[in-house]
């Protein structure tokens, strides 16, 4: 198996923005989550690598396993890329356990000319490991080529078992038509593919996009639904508006024709840095999925530190009416190191906060909101300027968030609610919203090197409000 060249691998120079309980690489660039599973007492989460600067590049596997979903150890880096199955990169993919092993699934990405990354063919791959800590790839790679009809997109298997058979589904691009489609592959032993064909198409490149990267399907409360991030899609009034997303389809999976009929496609998080999120099944039976703090609009200040990029908290994803929603998974409440409110107060004009740590905050915000129509709102700010701020307005229904240094904010419209619950997670860099246990979410990063940052809550008429507060750390 390769190595890291350890002699190349980049430094953090500044942790001004280092995450304090979020996954992040000790040192270099990460993007996709990858690879996420349950194996020997351990939960695993891969993601896309680049060990020798802060920039993407050449893609590895790095590594971090958790006995809780929420302490992460560091383990060596699983896959390096090189060989002649994946000369220009390990992209993303997916595992399963098989007996005692555990097996990864992932897409050897190959340019025809070094000098020319636009130009390149993918294929896909299998690598192995007994231990969960030293992976070998698999002498008979690759399990999977491209059919004839492809583009040269055609990557991010993500695999699952259904009826005693391995099935998995791959983001492509027909090279006809150029739109979005996902393929499907069956097997037995997740060595020997079948190709069953596409499953899915793109209506329109403008309405769902060219490219769906990072599909993942999978069933929850009765329904088969693909998540997935579609690039290329143009903005529809409040919604797709950044430049890549993450969005899903509800629908249902016919394993004997091939086919997923669905309805329309729908954000996944309403927020400016969300981007290809991938899930699993715990042994307890509950959905997890974990993204990238994507940043495809905006610069990352921590990239002249020697790193970039970073993973949401673990998210339960539920049912909320008809939509698919998402709750912080239960274990992080076990980040909590101390409670520092826990009070009600009439909020009204603005109220600030003051608490230990305000940039490694848990807050769990009810405001009731019977009997009248108004706003209310939280923000995080620094001494110049507003850095995240939340609102939300009875009247439309509407929430609205602002990030600073984005020329747009973000919505999502949750109709008239009785009461406004908002969790929200504050690190050194980033800020995930929770709204009513699954409404919406909405994923943020934001960069401040001035002290204080302080917390501010507001309503535009006098609003029982309950706070309640934690400071959290991943050392607790
Ligand atoms: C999504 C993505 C995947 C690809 C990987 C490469 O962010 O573009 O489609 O496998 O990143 O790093």
């Amino acid at each position: 198996m390769r190595q890291v060249n350890e002699s190349r691998v980049v430094k953090v120079t500044n942790t001004r923005y280092r995450e304090h309980y979020h996954i992040q690489t000790p040192a270099g660039w990460l993007n996709d989550p990858n690879g996420l599973c349950f194996f020997k007492g351990y939960y695993h989460v891969f993601y896309q690598f680049h060990p020798y600067s802060a920039e993407w590049g050449p893609m590895h596997w790095g590594h971090v396993r958790s006995k809780d979903l929420v302490h992460w150890e560091n383990l060596p880096v699983a896959l390096v890329p090189g060989d002649s199955e994946d000369s220009g990169g390990c992209f993303s993919g997916s595992a399963i356990v098989r007996g005692n092993r555990l097996y990864l699934i992932y897409t050897g990405h190959h340019y025809y000319d070094d000098d020319n990354q636009d130009h390149f063919w993918e294929n896909q791959n299998v690598a192995y490991s007994d231990d969960g800590i030293h992976f070998t790839k698999y002498t008979g790679n690759p399990v999977i080529e491209a059919p004839k009809d492809n583009s040269q997109d055609f990557r991010d298997p993500k695999v699952w078992e259904h009826d005693g058979q391995y099935y998995l589904v791959l983001g492509s691009r027909e090279q006809a038509n150029n739109r979005a489609r996902i393929l499907l592959y069956q097997s037995d032993d997740l060595l020997n593919w079948q190709y069953r064909g596409p499953i899915t198409e793109s209506r329109s490149i403008e309405l769902e996009g060219s490219m769906w990267e990072c599909p993942d399907l999978f069933r929850l409360n009765g329904q088969d639904i693909i998540a997935c991030s579609p690039m290329g899609i143009q903005p529809q009034r409040h919604r797709f508006l950044n430049l890549s997303q993450a969005a899903y389809f509800i629908g249902q999976l016919d394993y004997n024709q091939a086919h997923f009929s669905h309805y329309d496609l729908h954000l996944l998080d309403y927020g400016h840095n969300f981007y290809a999120p991938q899930s699993f099944l715990t042994p307890d039976g509950r959905r997890i999925q974990f993204g990238w703090f994507s940043s495809f609009d905006n610069p990352m200040p921590e990239q002249a530190d020697g790193w970039a990029g970073a993973l949401t908290l673990p998210r339960e994803l539920v049912m909320h009416g008809d939509r698919l929603g998402a709750i912080p998974a239960q274990e992080t409440t076990q980040l909590r190191t101390g409670e520092v409110l826990n009070t009600s107060a009439i909020i009204h004009s603005p109220h600030r906060f003051t608490v230990t740590d305000p940039q490694h905050t848990e807050w769990d915000l009810t405001f009731d909101l019977t009997g009248y129509d108004g706003q209310v709102s939280w923000q995080l700010a620094n001494t110049d300027q507003v850095l995240i701020s939340l609102s939300y307005d009875q009247g439309s229904g509407e929430i609205t968030v602002h990030q600073h240094g984005q020329a747009s904010d973000r919505y999502a419209t949750i109709g008239h609610v009785g009461q406004l619950r908002a969790r929200i997670f504050v690190d050194t860099s980033s800020v995930e919203i929770f709204i009513n246990d699954g409404a919406a979410t909405f994923t943020e990063r934001y960069y401040t090197d001035d002290q204080p940052v302080t917390t501010t809550l507001a309503a535009s008429r006098p609003t029982a409000t309950a706070i309640k507060a934690y400071t959290l750390d991943m050392k607790g």
